[in-house]
């Protein structure tokens, strides 16, 4: 096995504290397999506050693999494939059980996207067929199950399929693009508002590949919105319906679907203000991958990474390269803020059956000193229709993959792949216990511009403390919408005179729902480089 230099560091760590008996122990970081089978394939997921992960595939192509528990079945006319289903196309996963409720969607949710809410309900919208238009919401309680608007105002104005979402700072969603939908729309709607139309979508659009769906949308500390389609971006000022900006171009390839590449927003910080953001993409395919597929040519992917400061006013792409070339990869900030890119393959695009050589080593890269790390494999590929999410145990959920067009367990290259693992980064294991913060009191609302104070043990001295709020984000076709880290401002740490181990902190909250749209929020406390478990504050506006 590859181990990197601080994979390798950790185990020397490990060695002395454990001597012989872990001498085959390898890389400090594990994978476990929480779940057998979830009965539904996550092609969809969100973390809920009520620490539920809620995730769905689609509902027209056919039986997944769990009936109702109710024993309700779905009788849609409309549907294509199955006019009664009595399956489950959406579960919940409770992660203190790893327990599985299904709940019931009855339009198709196919290739759909979707945003929280202020109050922690889910938003999610438009899909495919009789699912095109209709948003739907799921409320953040731990019985809470799904309410479907197929009616105006709160259907949609046009089918979108492959859009993105983002939460803004006066609490409405913006719904961006999608499949030959060249605009976009917002939720809930100002009386009479329309469509806006975006024609960047349709200039990026690649003919016969796409390459312009599931574009990546970001809020900026300007409170303008950054969207990257292709090999392009834009800065859009989205309320006059203005493109400000037009940024260089990517080189190399497309990164979006189905060139998939993975992307996210870098940690924005109190230490400039919130003043600066940048953009981290990484991996992607070659123009003609996808077109090749076709051809059984299964083209290598992007190994490339690139980062661009948003904010500079000469912005340029500053390419970074990974270890392995990664086509689907999720990309998710962990508590420490360094980037994790998991999930995905070597070869081919996103779509049906058209990758191969599943990549299963994860990755990390310190966004601050620019380093790559190669951990351990997992066993199971996770393909086209896989997901990834941060858990407020600092772990990672990683579920689905199905490649095929419905769920197929046999006489197929990659079957539908039901089992849930939980993947434990290096900071999970023991021998950082001893660092790990615990967090004992934080308030679990927090009006933004405002200090407040947590209180947390740690059993040595504290060093390097930081303190990180974590957007939880909406998972789909190797795009985590929404997801956001803000660096807090801090004071400097008080010990209690009273208790060697006990520990407390003035922070201070975003400045306002710009940099910190309002929400549910995971707060961390970060000792050393080693990460507390997370508690849910709620941000709200000042
Ligand atoms: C599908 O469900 C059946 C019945 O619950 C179960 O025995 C089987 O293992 C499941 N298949 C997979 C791939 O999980």
């Amino acid at each position: 096995m590859a181990v990197s230099k601080r994979g390798f560091l950790c185990v020397i760590v490990v060695l002395s504290i454990c001597g012989g008996y872990c001498v085959n122990a390898g890389p400090p970081d594990s994978w476990q397999v929480i779940v057998e089978n979830a009965g539904v394939c996550a092609m969809q997921a969100t973390l809920m506050r009520s620490n539920r992960v809620v995730f769905f595939d689609r509902t027209n192509f056919g039986a997944s693999n769990i009936t109702y528990q109710d024993g309700y079945c779905r009788e849609n006319p409309k549907d294509m494939r199955s006019k009664r289903d009595c399956t489950a196309h959406s579960v919940a996963v409770d992660l203190a059980t790893n327990k599985i409720t299904t709940l019931k969607i009855f339009t198709d949710t196919w290739c759909s996207s979707g945003s929280h809410k202020a109050d922690g309900t889910l938003l999610q919208t438009g899909g495919w067929a009789d699912g095109a238009d209709v948003t739907r919401t799921i409320g953040p309680g731990p019985k809470d199950d799904w309410i479907e608007y197929p009616n105006a105002p709160s259907a949609l104005l046009t089918s979108r399929w492959y859009s993105s979402n983002h939460i803004l700072p006066d609490n409405r969603v913006i719904i961006v693009g999608g499949r030959r939908a060249f605009s976009f729309e917002f939720q809930p709607r100002t009386k009479g508002e329309g469509l806006y139309s975006l024609p960047f979508l349709r200039d990026t659009l690649t003919p016969g590949s796409e390459h312009n769906l599931y574009p990546f949308v970001n809020l900026c500390p300007d409170g303008n919105l950054f969207i990257f389609a292709n090999q392009d971006s834009i800065l859009l000022d989205y309320k006059a319906n203005k493109v400000l900006r037009k940024y260089p171009r990517i080189p190399e390839g497309p990164r979006n679907y189905p060139a998939s590449a993975a992307a996210a927003l870098l940690p924005l910080t109190a230490a400039d203000g919130y003043g600066r953001a940048e953009i981290l993409i990484c991996g992607g395919a070659k123009p003609e991958a996808f077109s090749n597929t076709g051809k059984g040519i299964f083209d290598e992917a992007l190994s490339s990474c690139a980062r661009m400061v948003l904010t500079d006013a000469a912005a340029k792409w500053r390419l970074v390269y990974m270890p392995i070339p990664r086509i689907m990869g999720d990309m998710l900030i962990l508590p420490t803020a360094e980037v994790l890119i998991i999930n995905g393959a070597r070869k081919g695009t996103a779509g049906w059956q058209v990758a191969r050589e599943p990549v299963l080593t994860p990755v990390t890269y310190d966004i601050y000193r620019d380093r790559f790390f190669t951990w351990r494999a997992s066993t199971i590929p996770r393909l086209y229709h896989s997901v990834a999410l941060m858990l407020p145990d600092g772990k990672v959920f990683v579920a689905g993959s199905n490649t095929n067009r419905g769920y197929e367990f046999s006489n197929v290259q990659y079957p539908t792949e039901l089992r849930i693992e939980k993947y434990s980064p290096y900071y999970i294991a023991k021998s950082y216990d001893t660092r790990r913060p615990k967090i004992v009191s934080s308030p679990t609302v927090v009006k933004c511009a405002t200090s407040f104070r947590i209180a947390f043990e740690i059993s040595q001295n504290p060093v390097a403390l930081k303190y990180h709020l974590y957007a939880p984000p909406f998972t789909t076709h190797t795009y985590s919408m929404n997801q956001r880290m803000l660096v807090l401002k801090a004071n400097p740490v008080v010990s209690d005179p009273a208790k060697r181990t006990s520990f407390s902190a003035t922070l201070y909250a975003p400045p306002n729902t710009v940099i910190a749209p309002a929400g549910y929020y995971l707060l961390t406390v970060i000792n050393q480089g080693t990460p507390s478990p997370s508690v849910w504050v709620r941000i709200t506006a000042a």
